[in-house]
């Protein structure tokens, strides 16, 4: 007999009605054409997810211009009208199996380690990442010393932020998520150390937040008041992954409160462990990340980190404060993950082949 799990049942997210609070979280595949159009093998990978009973599906970080925001060679992007129109497809796959889509953009700032257009990258200051580009991606030795990018140049990040949202919606897609987390552009505008600009956008944790509170604005005013926009916030990074708040639990009152104010339907936290208090005790009173978003945001809450299995999913949703789980390394290991925990079948583990030597989209996977 089938189980029934707090996740799987139907829930509202802004507008949308998904079928089960159970979400794919945004994985970068690097499986585009050079140029950053889709190809056939992403619409199939996407749509499997759908088809294995994903209630909503995150696409992987695409990049908004075409400048400085690519990341990865053969990274997706939605900078133009050509790069748009190769995205429909997905969105008209994912939709047919029976799942919502939500287009993540992406500006990678610093950590860009392959854009096939400059190899000039840009930041909120002159500060070399911590870290190793990422090997599974092409990358090789130390990130390379950034520019820091000006007040003008910032504005037109914000004007192509919003554009690309409104390309995902013409194209099809449910909504967007800005990406403020793990270490790309905005994260590194968040971050003490990464943001050292003694302009408006720099200093305080209220200054630091600032330019992500200008992408979710332009992005509202881009698409309107019906179109899905959240934001993704962590705190580690995938060139830092043990990085925490230097104010703990005051940051995430002005971090996520700022979020919420500017326009997000939905705020979602990644954590390496999203059971995991925060701060600590000295620097807050112990809650989750999550937890905190929730309180502090009193937006929908979507939560990353180590859930991916059924009594983990359920026990985040008990506790109260999360609305929907996402998962990554699970996911990918099983597409049909909410078809498998409802009948009780067994998990797969994820095999390493599928992430390695390089993280595109195998052929076993489509
Ligand atoms: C191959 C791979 C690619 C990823 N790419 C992205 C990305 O494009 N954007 C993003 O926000 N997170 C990205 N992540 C992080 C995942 O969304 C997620 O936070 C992480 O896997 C932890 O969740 P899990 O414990 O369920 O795997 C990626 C993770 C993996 C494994």
């Amino acid at each position: 007999m089938a189980s029934q799990h707090l996740w799987s049942t139907p829930v509202q997210l802004g507008r949308l009605t998904l079928r089960n609070r159970i979400a794919v979280a945004p994985m970068t595949r690097v499986s585009a054409t050079e140029d950053g159009q889709v190809t056939e093998n992403m619409i199939r990978y996407y749509q499997g997810f759908a088809a294995g009973g994903f209630g909503l599906v995150i696409t992987e970080g695409v990049y908004p211009d075409l400048i400085h925001s690519q990341g990865y060679l053969y990274q997706p992007g939605i900078g133009d009208d050509v790069q748009a129109r190769s995205w429909q497809a997905v969105a008209e796959a994912v939709h047919g199996a029976g799942a919502k889509i939500v287009m993540q953009l992406m500006h990678a700032g610093a950590l860009s380690q392959g854009n096939h257009r400059t190899r000039e990258t840009v930041a909120p200051s002159a500060v070399q990442p911590k870290g190793e580009q990422l090997g599974f991606y092409r990358g090789q030795g130390p990130y390379p010393m950034p520019r820091e990018i000006t007040e003008q140049e910032i504005a037109g990040v914000i004007a192509s932020f919003a554009a690309a949202a409104l390309r995902a919606r013409q194209a099809g897609f449910d909504g967007v998520e800005v990406h403020g987390a793990n270490g790309y552009l905005l994260d590194q505008f968040l971050t003490d150390y990464a943001n050292q600009r003694t302009d408006r956008y720099g200093g305080s944790t209220g200054n630091r937040v600032r330019l992500l509170v200008e992408v979710l604005e332009a992005v509202r005013a881009a698409v309107g008041p019906d179109f899905l926009v959240g934001i993704r916030i962590s705190q580690g990074k995938v060139n830092d992954y043990y990085h925490k708040w230097a104010n703990g639990q005051q940051d995430a009152e002005i971090i996520f409160s700022h979020v919420a104010a500017a326009g997000a339907d939905y705020i979602h936290t990644t954590e390496f462990d999203a059971q995991a208090s925060a701060f600590g005790e000295a620097n807050s009173d112990g809650d989750t990340l999550a937890g905190y978003a929730k309180r502090f945001g009193k937006l929908p809450v979507i939560a990353n980190g180590q859930l991916g299995t059924p009594e983990a999913a359920d026990a985040v949703l008990a506790r109260g404060g999360v609305d929907i789980v996402a998962l990554g390394k699970s996911a990918l290991a099983n597409r049909d993950w909410p078809r498998r925990a409802v009948d009780g079948v067994a998990f797969e583990e994820l095999d390493a082949g599928i992430l390695q030597p390089l993280a595109h989209i195998k052929s076993s996977e489509v």
